[in-house]
């Protein structure tokens, strides 16, 4: 769903929000596979702090594309590979739609958890279940209206 523009960000605490831009990339699918599909951004350089956050995807943002509500993904993705490539996966909160290769905006505003190895795939489903949870909390302080 497009957010409508926020007003005043009165409720966002002080604190600087991180901004990723790319293209979307094809991952493994196995996102899709586990009830959550992902948009794969590659990092250049040191990029964010690894970890989970809550934040927006803004699509084709040179031409004010519109925003979605996202959690996001940063790190190697533990709970898989012993040390995997540093990726930026994004879920878009209660949308589908195919992001592959169009230019995305992310933009990262709070820090909800470290990347962590879980001991399989239902523990990690249960937490991004938790993750989404607190992103669409954190989305409606952001835009002063419950999200979904
Ligand atoms: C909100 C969110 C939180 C995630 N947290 C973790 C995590 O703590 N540990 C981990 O190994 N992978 C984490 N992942 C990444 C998943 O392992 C990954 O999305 C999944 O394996 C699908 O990968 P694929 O898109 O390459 O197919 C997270 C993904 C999302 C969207």
């Amino acid at each position: 769903m497009p957010l409508p523009v926020p007003g005043p960000r009165a409720a966002v605490p002080a604190v600087p929000a991180v901004e990723v831009r790319g293209v979307v990339e094809h991952g493994d699918a196995r996102g899709r596979l586990l009830g959550f599909p992902t948009a794969n951004v590659t990092l250049t350089g040191s990029g964010p702090a690894d970890g989970v956050w809550a934040g927006t995807v803004q699509v084709d943002p040179a031409h004010d594309g519109p925003v979605h509500v996202a959690a996001v993904s940063v790190g190697r993705r533990p709970t898989y590979y012993a040390d995997g490539e540093r990726l930026l996966e994004a879920h878009l909160l209660d949308v589908a739609v195919d992001l592959y290769d169009r230019e995305v905006l992310v933009t990262l505003h709070r820090h909800l958890r470290p990347q962590l190895a879980f001991p399989g795939p239902a523990e990690l489903v249960e937490q991004v279940q938790r993750d989404v949870a607190a992103t669409r909390a954190w989305a409606g302080a952001w835009t002063g209206a419950a999200v979904g």
